[in-house]
């Protein structure tokens, strides 16, 4: 916390500062593989670009990387989960920005990373197509990853009660735009599909590998809206974000329907493109990332 390595329980942020308050942050998350941060120039320029766009000053990116290795060595985790977040710190109360004293704060979170285990890549995830619609762009912009996440977890909360593992969100026109922290993609008679950025999401720095490495793979790729029944109907359905990399989808519970229907994905079973493209994830992280 600004430059002060402490352990969790004694990392605390003051009452008044505005990302506490107002979720008025932004943020990133990335894991390591092999010790060292994945994709990092790409999530720090998506992170410049949500700052931006908010009208936030980050540190300079060299002080970022500075301070996320050197938390990183702090931990000494064999892979660790990193949170960088920057709130625009404290001010009186009051939404204005110009309340904030301009003392930006910079938090770095770092865990033991918790990747999902193997048998859940067989088991597949049951996601519920909740009734909690996506903010629209319009309204405050998917596409920024800031610390105001309440959307999501009002979808979590609702599939959560349902017993599915985790929501995918349809925009106001009933359109599929992504799950709560990952994207979607699905297969449709031989063509990779995954919902337009746009619709209204955050672009996942996996969705964006994903895409290049379905290309090299020479799949079709078509960035297309559909309704979740196309889901339903799909041959294979699966998540993409920086802890699942591809993650099967098996089953899907549709929350408007009467009784919360379920629907099986393929019969329930994870198909081989997403198993094809986690294993060339898997050497697109060797061949640019471990053997550098
Ligand atoms: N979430 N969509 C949303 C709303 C997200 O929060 C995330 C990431 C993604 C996938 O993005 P990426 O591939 O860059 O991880 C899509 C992170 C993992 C989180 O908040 O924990």
């Amino acid at each position: 916390m600004e430059g002060e390595l402490l352990p969790p329980e004694r990392a605390l942020v003051p009452v008044l500062d505005r990302g506490f308050l107002y979720g008025d942050s932004v943020y990133e998350v990335v894991r390591t593989y092999g010790g060292r941060p994945f994709e990092i120039d790409r999530h720090l320029a998506r992170m410049e670009a949500t700052a931006r766009r908010i009208d936030l000053t980050l540190p300079a990116r060299d002080t970022l990387l500075r301070e996320l290795q050197r938390t990183l060595e702090a931990a000494g985790n064999a892979e660790s989960y990193a949170r960088i977040v920057v709130t625009r710190g404290i001010g009186e109360f009051g939404l204005s920005p110009f309340l904030a004293r301009g003392e930006n704060r910079l938090v770095i979170i770092v865990r033991p990373l918790q990747a999902p285990p193997e048998e859940q890549y067989e088991r597949g995830l049951r996601m519920a197509i909740a009734r909690t619609r996506r903010i629209p762009p319009q309204a405050l912009d998917p596409a920024l990853k800031t610390g105001n996440y309440l959307n999501n977890i009002l979808a979590v909360r609702e599939t959560q009660e349902a017993g599915a593992d985790d929501a995918i969100l349809l925009d106001l026109q009933g359109l599929v735009t992504e799950g709560s922290t990952s994207n979607v993609f699905f297969v449709q008679r031989g063509v990779l599909v995954t919902p337009p950025l746009s619709l209204g999401m955050l672009e996942g720095v996996t969705r964006g590998i994903f895409i290049g490495l379905a290309r090299e793979e020479g799949l079709l790729l078509r960035e297309e809206p559909h309704g979740p029944e196309a889901l339903a109907a799909a041959d294979e359905v699966f998540m993409t974000s920086t802890l699942r990399e591809a993650m099967p989808v098996t089953s899907l519970v549709f929350l408007e329907s009467p009784g919360d229907q379920v629907r099986l994905v393929a019969g329930g079973k994870p198909g081989p493109v997403a198993r094809r493209l986690r294993a060339a994830f898997r050497s697109y992280v060797e061949r640019t990332h471990l053997r550098r």
